[in-house]
């Protein structure tokens, strides 16, 4: 197969750049590991940047981030027991959605198929070469068990924190950044109604909490644990326990409960592979970096590396200039750097680590009343949370 650009993962980074070419009349192709129905019911984060939103709206994906997914204005920073609202339109004009990660997924997939993308799912890409070359090449064996060799100008690496490209890259061209974290998420999904009309944050001596939601009657909700826990030997009544213990004060505040239907423990880490790029293959999104979720950065994260790619890609195309292609890298890393740390800023502060020495216990309650008792600090968590303008 021959095609200009080549894209190795089908999920929201990889079908965004797809869209994006072939809506510039540039010729591309997605290959993916995993089928159609697994991404689809594969549960991630939630809260879009409004440039996130504009990105699906604008090139005219379809609109139902604005019919259905719900704007959120602030978010409620809990500890010590006390709730403390953070107005993001007061404190810097901006506001984000709640739209979960899947259903980008779902538009995007379906949009590539109404314009007659081509995506392959189940495809298995078993080597990727001459990345230094003018046609950088790979291997795949489609769903049938058919195998192809595709020939292109430019590859991309979109296929997440496992990456087949990034390993592909030769050992002494790379840098790996690397911090692992002591504790997991708990993950659960319940049918219950919202406990709360923003989203909650919660620092407590048990460890964190967030208060997420999906609907009206289906809602996402975390807390702190260690990252080999077993979800088996948690029941209904002792999670719902562990949640409220996490956000109980003095105000009496509790939790709405409801029927859990899903739980997982989500570990993860801060990753930065350095550069994004070698030769011709260039890695978008998880490919390249990796975030710890508090915050919520991953998907937006991506999204802003795939407009930075695609207008480089696009610029190469009409004007032969590799000037924007070869400074992918360096113009992508600012931003993965900043949301590396506001995620981590976000997780240390609001986590407690097991074993924590007292005196950490105290600072983080000090950092945390830095932050809500100042505009100044509120405006510095605002402005990283709804997301710095695209560059
Ligand atoms: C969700 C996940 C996050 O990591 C976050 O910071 C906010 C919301 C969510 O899944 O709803």
């Amino acid at each position: 197969i021959k095609t200009r650009v080549g894209i190795v993962g089908g999920g929201p980074a990889g079908l965004m750049l797809s869209h994006l070419l072939s809506h510039s009349g540039i010729e591309n192709l997605v290959v993916e590991m995993r089928d159609h129905e697994t991404i689809r019911n594969t549960h991630r984060a939630g809260i879009l940047e409004a440039q996130a939103v504009k990105m699906l709206t604008d090139s005219g994906i379809n609109g139902r981030v604005l019919t259905h997914g719900d704007e959120h204005s602030g978010i409620d920073l809990r500890f010590n027991g006390e709730s403390h609202p953070l107005d993001f339109t007061d404190l810097v004009d901006a506001t984000v959605t709640l739209y979960a990660q899947n259903e980008v997924f779902v538009d995007l997939a379906a949009a590539r198929e109404r314009d007659g993308g081509d995506v392959r799912y189940g495809a298995e890409v078993t080597a990727v070469f001459d990345m230094e070359t003018d046609t950088p090449k790979f291997h795949f064996t489609d769903a049938q068990g058919q195998a192809f060799e595709v020939h292109c100008d430019i590859l991309v690496g979109a296929d997440g924190s496992r990456s087949f490209c990034r390993r592909a890259i030769p050992e002494d061209k790379r840098e790996n950044y690397t911090v692992k974290y002591p504790f997991a998420w708990f993950g659960i999904l319940a049918e219950a109604p919202k406990s709360s009309a923003e989203l909650i944050y919660a620092n407590s001596p048990h460890g964190f909490a967030l208060i997420s939601q999906r609907s009206e009657s289906v809602q996402r909700m975390y807390f702190q644990c260690d990252p080999n826990e077993d979800t088996s030997s948690w029941d209904d009544d002792r999670i719902w326990a562990e949640l409220q213990r996490r956000v109980d004060g003095p105000d009496g505040f509790e939790l709405k409960r409801g029927r859990i239907f899903d739980k997982s423990v989500l570990p993860f880490r801060s990753f930065v592979r350095e550069p994004l790029s070698h030769g011709r293959l260039y890695l978008v999104g998880d490919a390249g970096h990796t975030v710890p979720p508090t915050g919520a950065k991953g998907l937006n994260l991506a999204f802003a590396d795939v407009k930075v790619l695609f207008e480089a890609i696009d610029s190469y195309y009409s004007t032969r200039g590799i000037a924007l292609l070869e400074g992918y890298s360096d113009t992508a890393l600012k931003r993965v750097w900043k949301a590396q740390n506001f995620s981590y800023w976000m997780t240390t502060m609001l986590h407690t680590p097991p074993n924590a020495d007292p005196f950490q216990l105290k600072r983080a309650i000090g950092e945390l009343e830095t932050v809500v008792n100042s505009r100044y600090g509120q405006q510095y968590l605002a402005e990283s949370y709804t997301g710095w303008p695209h560059s």
